[in-house]
């Protein structure tokens, strides 16, 4: 038997880090994906085609490859027929703020579940796998990547509450910038947690703001009044600044952004990655293909459609 999984790659709009306290942050799936195909076998491989790198279980397993070896491990313990070979295929650039990790073991629970005839998939154990692998790798996420990624959509997202799911009645195109900069959302996470604790008090009034302007743009993106929301946007790259997690490279990529006409902020955990852009106040659409202090720049449209599998017959 041969399955196959896909789950999609997110943007964080507002509300990054101040969602690991308990903020809310708007969050939506894109149309960038994480494929997983599998077969059954009597033990556990893994291969990625974009490092070119595979591992057998109680091999060395190459470091990226360790964390996802851990969970087929776990979930092949709660459901043997989990057990096979599976090849990981990813057009989410990796470690750039996309949700790239999170949507890499959504897919890989997805296809062992299917693989071991979990049919429908439960998407709560979906994310409850994914959640506890992101534990391991990111030390105290809020769970919103894993969430995003697994029923896919718009979310307005607090680790405190049961998601929101949000239905906007047109989808929006979102310019993306990659500076190229790789970093660890664990060292960023860190980075943000020693804020807070120097300057508890501004670091509450930020969350707070930061809340609320969230529940506004929800209200804008659902209307389609995609020209106010230029502000928000602004407000929270000055808030991430604050924080220490905007870096020269990612303050240059939105000011070239800004100059083109769209309004830019860092998307995820920050210290590089990657750096969103939204129509400014006078509805510039973004055709914009080559942009200073960016590595490649390329247009997603959200929201997309959450984690999904199937068996392949023949
Ligand atoms: C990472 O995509 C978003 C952060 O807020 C961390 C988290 O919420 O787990 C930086």
């Amino acid at each position: 038997m041969e399955v196959v999984a896909e789950a999609p790659g997110k943007i964080i709009i507002t509300g990054e880090h101040f969602v690991v306290y308990g903020g809310l942050a708007v969050v939506a799936a894109i149309n960038l994906r994480a494929r997983v195909e599998a077969r059954r076998s009597n033990t556990l491989s893994i291969v990625s085609t974009n490092y070119n790198v595979g591992c057998t279980k109680g091999s060395d397993c190459h470091e990226r490859l360790r964390p996802l070896m851990a969970l087929l491990d776990d979930i092949s313990r709660d459901y043997p027929g989990a057990l096979g070979e599976y090849t990981i295929r990813s057009e989410i650039p990796s470690s750039v703020g996309l949700g790239s990790s999170a949507s890499v073991s959504v897919a890989l629970t997805a296809a062992a579940l299917t693989l071991a005839g979990e049919t429908p998939l439960d998407r709560n154990k979906v994310y409850e796998y994914a959640m506890a692998s992101e534990r391991e790798i990111h030390g105290r996420p809020s769970g919103i990547d894993p969430a995003i990624t697994t029923w896919g959509g718009l979310m307005l997202y607090s680790p405190n509450r049961k998601p929101v799911r949000l239905n906007m009645s047109n989808r929006l195109e979102v310019v993306v910038c990659n500076t190229g900069v790789e970093r660890s959302t664990r060292e960023m996470i860190e980075k943000v947690r020693s804020f807070k604790e120097r300057r508890p008090a501004l670091f509450l009034s930020l969350l707070e703001s930061s809340s609320k302007l969230s529940e506004t743009l929800v209200r804008y993106l659902m209307e389609s009044r995609f020209e106010k929301i230029a502000p928000i946007i602004r407000w929270h790259q000055e808030a991430l600044r604050l924080l220490g997690v905007s870096t020269s490279e990612v303050d240059c990529a939105v000011e070239r952004l800004n100059d083109t006409g769209l309004v830019a902020k860092l998307t995820g955990a920050g210290g590089g990655g990657c750096v969103i852009g939204f129509p400014g106040p006078h509805g510039v659409s973004p055709s914009v293909d080559r942009v200073g202090c960016c590595k490649e720049v390329f247009v997603v449209k959200l929201p997309a459609e959450g984690v999904r599998s199937w068996v392949r017959r023949g």
